[in-house]
């Protein structure tokens, strides 16, 4: 086994609070808890960033449009975030808010920096602009677009501002140098990594970075409160202010930036830019998901398909919540196709993979074992009887599961997790100790195969863990295997997961 770096971070995006939060932002933050908690277990010091973006134009909109302080509409909201992801057991190590003055100072310094080096200058900025998505569009993709929003169907804002810019053509070369290698800083899936690189050979144009007329709300340009940092730039920062101290740092570079495709520029192009000219080590990838549709079709407020916070409810109340993260790992857009929410399919997958294959194989396994052995798990009897290719396919299970976690393949890694106990069924189907044991001089043998059923089921829950630690954690307890609990906090998996 190669050895794995001593640390490991992962981040989110942090999510706008003028909205409440949705299956969008449940799900990335899902997909990053999924993977800190398996770098935990292969033993990695673990960093799990999420949080809130607060310094939007559209934020301090609607706090007006209610009437009240635009600090207060950005607590209620964040609030709602944070709850949200604590009732979901997301196991972040901390939650970012922009407004917050720890992010703030360090923004204000790293754009004195730029500043300095002359990577950030005084220029004017004339062209549209994406209101919703808070984003300048240049000329050759507003055309594109046909002057609308390619998220929103909006029409775009045409703007004239004086605004501070960053010199993003400086690194255009180093950039497709960069995605060309992939070994330093790399763009996933493949798809996205090529639209990129296709983008920026089209020509990078300078990007503003600040805004007149944004009220006091954001962070003002050093030296100059006429303008405030532009939110986006604001934003991307929140990766590295957060555990830019002096007991944090060892987790820079980050690993992942999960994120979903609407924000790829953003984090592929502009945020490696201002890392470079910040003489910053590269975040090792960026992998952008594809959208959460819901049955069939785009999710919208209005056709009333949209998988909202009181449905994420419903579906953890009637299913578990352990359920919940299962069904989004395993058939989410991970890659380049969107994937359908659709509760025929919820149904489905629960009803094959979690009901039918995991609970009752390991119902099987602990009623025979109460039946036949008082409930305690037997020794393993003198009748071995199973083929080394048995322990052997387990092992090669729980290493091709290996590899797709640490790929971020998570439908993958359940199968493998799901084909382990696919293999058990098949072994007691092939051994029947349920008839053995009707002969009491079978016993020994029936208690090795169930030794080695709970072996094996043992392992697979280590592959389960990370998608349903609720569940897993009841078997452990059953099981007679508590303590995994804290020794995998203290040392990982580690040998734990060989037969
Ligand atoms: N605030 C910016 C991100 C700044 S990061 C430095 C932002 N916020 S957002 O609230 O709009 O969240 C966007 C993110 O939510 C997407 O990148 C994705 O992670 C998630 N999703 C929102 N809608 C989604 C789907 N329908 N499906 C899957 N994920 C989506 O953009």
């Amino acid at each position: 086994m190669t050895t794995r770096p001593p640390k490991f971070y992962v981040t989110t995006p942090i999510y706008y609070v003028n909205d409440r939060p949705h299956i969008g932002h449940v799900y990335t933050t899902t997909v990053a808890d999924i993977v800190a908690r398996h770098h935990r277990l292969m033993g990695q010091d673990t960093f799990f960033l999420t949080g809130t973006d607060e310094h939007a134009a559209k934020i301090v909109d609607a706090a007006a449009e209610r009437g009240i302080a635009t600090q207060d509409w950005a607590d209620q909201n964040a609030e709602q975030f944070l709850q949200t992801f604590n009732r979901l057991q997301m196991s972040n190590d901390d939650f970012i808010r922009t407004s917050q003055d720890r992010h703030k100072t360090k923004v204000t310094q790293y754009v004195e920096r730029l500043l300095d080096t002359g990577d950030v200058y005084i220029g004017q900025y004339e062209g549209w602009y994406d209101a919703g998505q808070e984003e300048y569009i240049p000329e050759n993709k507003a055309k594109e677009y046909e002057y609308k929003s390619p998220i929103n169907g909006k029409p775009l804002v045409r703007k004239q501002e004086d605004n501070y810019f960053f010199r993003l053509s400086a690194y255009s070369d180093k950039l497709l140098l960069l995605l060309d290698k992939g070994d330093e800083f790399d763009v996933q899936p493949v798809a996205r990594r090529n639209e990129v690189i296709a983008r920026i050979r089209d020509g990078l144009n300078d990007v503003p970075i600040s805004r007149t007329g944004a009220g006091q709300w954001g962070i003002p340009v050093p030296g100059d409160d006429t303008h405030m940092i532009y939110v986006w730039i604001d934003a991307l920062f929140n990766y590295l202010s957060t555990i830019d101290t002096a007991d944090r740092q060892k987790y820079w570079p980050a690993d992942v930036h999960f994120i979903a495709k609407d924000i790829l520029w953003f984090h592929a192009v502009i945020w490696p830019a201002m890392l470079m000219a910040l003489d910053r080590p590269l975040p090792r990838l960026v992998y952008a998901h594809s959208f959460w549709i819901s049955e069939g079709q785009k999710m919208s407020k209005s056709l009333g398909n949209f998988i909202d916070l009181e449905k994420i409810d419903h579906y953890v109340e009637t299913f578990s919540l352990d359920a919940l993260r299962y069904f989004l790992a395993s058939s989410g857009p991970m890659g380049t196709t969107d994937a359908d929410f659709a509760e025929s399919k919820f149904i489905d997958v629960y009803n094959s993979d979690l009901a039918n294959a995991f609970g009752n194989c390991f119902s099987r396994i602990a009623n025979m074992t109460v039946k036949y052995f008082g409930g305690k798990v037997p020794v393993l009897g003198p009748h071995v009887d199973v083929s080394d290719q048995y322990t052997k396919s387990a092992e090669q299970c729980i290493a091709r599961y290996t590899l797709a976690m640490d790929t971020y393949q998570l439908d993958k890694a359940c199968q493998c997790a799901v084909e382990l106990i696919g293999q058990i069924d098949g072994y007691i189907e092939s051994t029947q100790p349920f008839k053995l044991a009707k002969d009491e001089r079978n016993l020994p043998q029936v208690g090795t195969i169930l030794y080695h059923c709970t072996e094996a089921i043992r392992i697979a829950s280590l592959m389960f863990w990370p998608f349903m630690p609720g569940k897993v954690e009841q078997l452990w307890h059953r099981i007679g295997c508590d303590e995994y609990i804290n020794a995998l906090a203290d040392r990982g998996r580690g040998d734990l997961a060989s037969w």
